[in-house]
Formats: structure tokens, sequence, C-alpha cells
């Protein structure tokens, strides 16, 4: 396979979606239909129509494991119908979530065990990989009130259980990163959204480096 596949990767409130759309935006001024952006869960028909199950606020009552599963089979789709097609055609795909968001939020976030849900992904990724994880990373806190601004509740008020499983997700990602320290580059976010912008691009542009010469 010769294109590359990017992932990012964060926590909620970390800025991820106003990264994106900028690191989007001028990979596509430089790079045109070369890109392909994407996301996770969904990025086909079938893959998307599972996202909606897996997002309906009314949808309550499921179970942890059928969540984990839904998210593992929503990849597959992603996968086998998306992700390897656009690597055969040599694409840059720039992917919102991957395989780390299930190890971090089902994982560590619902404590079904980040081996566990590891194993099960197995079956989703076929092998495939990044060669780069952007993993854009700040304090739980932060995050949150990020998320909370213009409220009515603070940050105080967000009950524990909230702030722990956000405590989880922070740590399993933390956890990842220190195992696969070549694939997932950790980005400060608790910065200014500029700074955080410019240090994705250099370290997109540090691994990719004859993407950008030609
Ligand atoms: P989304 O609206 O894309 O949120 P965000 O802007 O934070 O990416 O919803 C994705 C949500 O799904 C997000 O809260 C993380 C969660 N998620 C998992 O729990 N496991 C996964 O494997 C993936 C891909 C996402």
């Amino acid at each position: 396979m010769s294109g590359r596949f990017i992932s990012f990767e964060g926590p909620d409130g970390a800025g991820k979606t106003s990264v994106l759309n900028n690191i989007r935006q001028a990979l596509i001024n430089q790079l045109g239909t070369q890109v392909l952006y994407t996301r996770e869960p969904g990025g086909n028909q079938i893959a998307e129509q599972i996202r909606a199950v897996l997002l309906d606020k009314q949808n309550t009552a499921m179970d942890d494991w059928t969540e984990a599963f839904l998210y593992a089979a929503s990849r597959r789709q992603h996968v086998v119908q998306t992700l390897k097609p656009a690597l055969e055609a040599g694409k840059l795909i720039l992917c919102d979530r991957y395989l780390d968001s299930s190890i971090a939020y089902q994982g560590g976030g619902r404590n079904l065990g980040v081996d566990k849900i590891w194993e099960l992904n197995q079956y989703a990724i076929d092998g495939l990989l990044p060669d780069l994880t952007i993993f854009l990373d700040l304090p739980v806190e932060t995050g949150l009130a990020r998320i909370e601004k213009g409220r009515a509740e603070t940050i105080n008020r967000l009950d524990e259980q909230t702030v722990n499983f956000h405590r989880r997700v922070r740590q399993a990602y933390l956890t990842l990163q220190e195992r696969f320290p070549d694939r997932i580059v950790k980005i400060n976010a608790d910065q200014d959204l500029n700074q955080v912008i410019e240090d994705v691009h250099r370290a997109i542009h540090a691994r990719y480096d004859d993407l950008f010469t030609k």
C-alpha cells in the first residue's frame, strides 16, 4: 500500500474539530484530491448508520460491550470499504478518530479493559494501524471546562462519575502514547489554538517530508 494514514485523537474539548478543519484545508490546498478526510465512527454509508445508533441520545440502555462491538463493527466496515482502498490508491488519509478512541473510551473510560478492547479490534482493523497518530492532550478539567463554557452549570457541578470517566480516557491515551512513541505524537492542546495547529503541521511535515518537497 502506497498511501499514508494519519489519525487524530484526543479527549472531548481538546479542539480536535477546529484543528482538523485547518489541517484538512491546508493539506487539500497543497496536495489536492490526494487527500481523503474521513471520520469514525462512520466514514461510509453503512458505518454512518452504525454511528447513528451509537450516538443516538435515546439509546441510554445500551450495554457497554454492545457499544464496544458497534464501534468495532463500524471500524471494520470503514477499513474494508474505505481506508484500505484509499491507501491502495495512494491517498493521504486524515481520519478523525480511529482504534485508539476505542482503547481510550471503551477500554479505559468504560473500564472494559484496554487489552480486551485491543483484542476485539484486531478483527476490525485487519492489521491496519495509522503510520502517524496526532494525539491532542490536555488536562481533563480544562477540556471539560471548554465543553461546559456558556452553559449554566460549571465544572464543579459535573458529577464525579463524568470527571472520572474522562480521567480514565486520558490515562489510557497517555499509556498508549508511551507504548507507541513512534506512531503517536503527543501535542499540547492546552495552549492557543494557532499554536496547536502549528505544532500539528510541524509533526505532519516532519513525518512526511517527501510529500511536501515536490
Ligand atoms: P463525535 O461527535 O465525533 O465527537 P468528537 O468531536 O469528540 O470526536 O463523537 C464521537 C464520540 O464517540 C466521542 O465522544 C468519542 C466516542 N468514540 C468512542 O467512544 N469510541 C470510539 O471507538 C470512537 C471512534 C469514538
